[in-house]
């Protein structure tokens, strides 16, 4: 199973990164293939909601609106068997990066229904928070949501935060490892 690993903190050796090399770990552990991307290493663009706010991406399935590094990470998405994204918690929700990312990604693939490209297709969903941890929860929230608009099956949503870290990077690690096991 070909898994891509969406993370979106500029640390490169933070809590979210430790997040998504626990994943890899599992991953690869089952016998799976991980691509590792770095949202903030990319040129992203927001959503510039084209024409009357629906855009083309409403009938075309893909972004023509901006051309940067959207359209060839959204071809990556497709051709994944499976998906894991993590995002530090900012403001009690998802990096800027990875809303730009999910935002475009959800409006190419939700409209096309059950149709979507990445229906049925696993994603383990995570969210690294700061020391309290408060916002861990809508953060995740917020996930689970763009993964209902877009048809995929959250194989687990996981926060953490600094002092629950060595026993949830365990827990991630189990849980990309389960994920490539149920679904190869
Ligand atoms: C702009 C900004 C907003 C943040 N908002 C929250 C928050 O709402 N809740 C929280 O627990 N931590 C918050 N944090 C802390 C980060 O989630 C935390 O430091 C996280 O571990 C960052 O991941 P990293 O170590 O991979 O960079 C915020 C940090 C930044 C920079």
């Amino acid at each position: 199973m070909h898994v891509l690993v969406i993370q979106s903190s500029p640390n490169t050796d933070g809590l979210t990164a430790a997040c998504a090399s626990a994943a890899i770990k599992g991953i690869e552990a089952a016998g799976g293939t991980a691509e590792n991307v770095r949202l903030t290493d990319l040129d992203l663009s927001s959503c510039r909601q084209c024409d009357d706010g629906w855009g083309g991406c409403r009938s075309e399935h893909v972004c023509d609106g901006i051309d940067d590094a959207f359209q060839s990470l959204h071809e990556a998405a497709i051709a994944a068997e499976a998906l894991v994204m993590v995002t530090p918690v900012y403001w009690g929700d998802l990096s800027e990066s990875h809303k730009c990312f999910t935002d475009r990604l959800r409006r190419c693939e939700a409209s096309l229904g059950a149709g979507s490209r990445l229906a049925g297709k696993p994603v383990l969903l995570m969210a690294a928070a700061g020391g309290g941890g408060g916002g861990m929860v809508s953060c995740l929230t917020n996930m689970e949501r763009w993964a209902q608009h877009v048809r995929m099956q959250p194989a687990d949503l996981i926060g953490i935060k600094r002092i629950t870290r060595e026993h949830k990077l365990d827990a991630i690690r189990a849980a990309g490892e389960t994920m490539v096991r149920q679904n190869s």
